[in-house]
C-alpha cells in the first residue's frame, strides 16, 4: 500500500510538472498495448489467410507453370485479377472463383468465356486439373474448405 501511493504522488508531480502533451500516462500505455494485440492479431489473420495445398508438390509445381505461362497475363501473377485485361476477375480469395466446384472450373478453363479464351486444345488434363489446384492455394481456409465440399456433388472429370 506505502508503494502505491508513494508512486501515486511521484506520478501526480510528474503530470504538474509536465506539460500535457509529454506525458505518457497509463492512457497511452493501454493504447499502444491495444495496438500491439490489433496488430498481432491482424497479421496472424493476414498469414494464415492462404490454404494448405491440396494436391502434391509436383502437381503444384505444374500448376504454377501452367499459370504463369497461360494466365498471369489476364488474370495477374497472384491471381489478383484485371491485368492486361480489366474484365478479368481475381482467381485468388477476393472474388468470385471459390464459388465454383471443380468440375466447374474444370469446365470453365476447357471452354473459355466471352473474353477468356478455350484451353480445351492448348493443354491437358493434368495441366488444366494443376491449375486449378495451384490457384486454390491463394484461398483461405474457409472458402477451400466450403468449395471442396461442394465439390463432391461436381469433381474433376
Ligand atoms: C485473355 C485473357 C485471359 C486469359 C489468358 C485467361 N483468362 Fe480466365 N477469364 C478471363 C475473363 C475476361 C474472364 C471472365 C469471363 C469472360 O469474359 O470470358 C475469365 C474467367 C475465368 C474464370 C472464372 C472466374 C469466376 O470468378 O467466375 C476462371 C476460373 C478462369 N478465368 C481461369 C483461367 C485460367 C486457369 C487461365 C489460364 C489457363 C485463364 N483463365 C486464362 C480472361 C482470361
Amino acid at each position: 500500500m506505502k508503494v502505491k501511493t508513494l508512486a501515486k504522488r511521484k506520478w501526480k508531480k510528474r503530470r504538474t510538472n509536465r506539460g500535457d502533451s509529454l506525458k505518457v500516462g497509463p492512457e497511452k500505455l493501454i493504447m499502444i498495448g491495444f495496438l500491439l494485440v490489433g496488430a498481432a492479431i491482424y497479421f496472424n489473420w493476414d498469414s494464415s489467410k492462404t490454404s494448405q495445398p491440396i494436391a502434391d508438390d509436383e502437381t503444384l509445381r505444374l500448376g504454377e507453370a501452367v499459370f504463369q505461362q497461360n494466365c498471369a497475363v489476364c488474370h495477374g501473377e497472384n491471381g489478383e485479377g484485371h491485368a492486361a485485361l480489366a474484365q478479368a476477375p481475381a482467381l485468388n480469395e477476393s472474388e468470385h472463383a471459390w464459388h465454383h466446384p471443380d468440375g466447374q472450373l474444370q469446365e470453365i478453363i476447357q471452354n473459355g468465356g466471352v473474353e477468356m479464351p478455350s484451353f480445351e486444345e492448348t493443354l491437358e488434363n493434368d495441366e488444366i486439373k494443376a491449375v486449378i489446384r495451384y490457384f486454390q492455394t491463394f484461398w483461405r481456409p474457409d472458402q477451400l474448405q466450403v468449395q471442396q465440399a461442394n465439390s463432391t456433388q461436381y469433381p474433376f472429370r
